[in-house]
């Protein structure tokens, strides 16, 4: 059996558990009030030791937590995200029949509903790879513009007390931003701009870095261009761009994981994609930032920063 069918069925047996708990009504009941395995067997009519298994293997998901004395409580969090993919997902098939996604994150209003929700999760999934990112970008230059900054999980990482950041980000996101930038007790090195990055006026050569986390995957070339086209203007000569982003990879479970990514990107974007290296190298030469080199980044999928060198 290959390594990518094996991660196949892994997928399928984790599905399966998730589909469980629910139809049981579990993570209904654990998001309402904690129970311990016998408790919630005997709320909902189930097998205790079977019980305690799916629980088991519910908090090891990260959808539970246990306390010490046994009892579980939903991670609500987690739960409402999960609740959100295993929604996309359910419209794969629609959506490879008719080419149309059933959210557009790839549009300001779409975003603004979308992301509240998984900017966190987000975040708390990208730790690894920020804090590489904090080593490769250290020391870190002093005005940094975060674009789509979502929970700035790459700003938190790079920031200290020489560094201001500007979050840029849809209006409806930008209060997760500013909790995630709170809790990080980084709040006086944050400054904020809600808007829509393709319509917002920005200062001109008014950064040192722009940093693009996560975010060309959404969008068509065109759009990729204008917007690193705009970032030129606002980065100071000299100054540099900071995208990370998946790349395509030539090692086979890694693509796996690429290539359902970027079957993911169908169901919330019109024209996101997981583009080569080539194409980024492309567009930050066109736009004024060159010798973009790669420094991969720990995560799955793998990612990678894109950092251009002073001009
Ligand atoms: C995939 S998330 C990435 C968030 C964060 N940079 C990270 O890597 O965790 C994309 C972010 O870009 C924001 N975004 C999407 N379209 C945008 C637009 N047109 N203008 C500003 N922000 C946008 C979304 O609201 C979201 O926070």
């Amino acid at each position: 059996m290959t390594g990518a069918l094996w991660q196949g069925m892994v997928a399928v047996e984790t599905a399966a558990v998730i589909d469980a708990a629910h139809r049981l009504g579990v993570l209904r009941l654990l998001t309402t009030s904690s129970r311990n395995a016998t408790e919630l067997a005997s709320d909902l009519c189930l097998d205790p030791p079977a019980t305690n298994r799916l629980l088991d293997t519910l908090v090891q998901l990260g959808l539970l937590r246990r306390d010490t004395g046994g009892s579980c409580a939903a991670n609500p969090a987690a739960v409402r995200s999960l609740e959100k993919v295993t929604e996309a997902w359910g419209a794969l098939s629609t959506v490879v029949r008719t080419g149309i996604p059933v959210t557009q994150a790839d549009t300001a209003d779409g975003a603004a509903a979308f992301y509240p929700t998984f900017a966190r999760q987000l975040a708390a999934w990208f730790a690894p790879a920020a804090a590489r990112l904090g080593e490769l970008l250290s020391p870190p230059p002093g005005r940094i513009l975060d674009i789509g900054a979502g929970a700035a999980p790459w700003s938190i990482a790079i920031a200290n007390e020489h560094t201001h950041v500007t979050a840029l980000d849809l209006p409806a996101i930008l209060p997760v931003t500013r909790a995630a930038v709170t809790e990080a007790g980084l709040a006086t090195r944050f400054s904020y701009l809600a808007g829509d990055v393709f319509t917002t006026d920005l200062p001109a050569a008014a950064y040192d870095l722009a940093l693009i986390g996560n975010l060309c995957h959404l969008f068509s070339p065109e759009l990729n261009r204008s917007l690193l086209g705009k970032l030129r203007h606002c980065v100071r000569p000299g100054g540099r761009i900071a995208i990370v982003d998946v790349l395509p990879t030539t090692d086979p479970l890694r693509q796996l994981t690429i290539s359902r990514y970027e079957l993911g990107l169908l169901l919330r974007t019109s024209a996101g994609r997981v583009y080569p290296l080539t194409a980024y190298l492309t567009w930050s030469a066109e736009a004024g930032f060159p010798g973009l080199t790669p420094f991969p980044l720990p995560s799955d999928p793998p990612m990678s920063l894109l950092l251009s060198q002073t001009a």
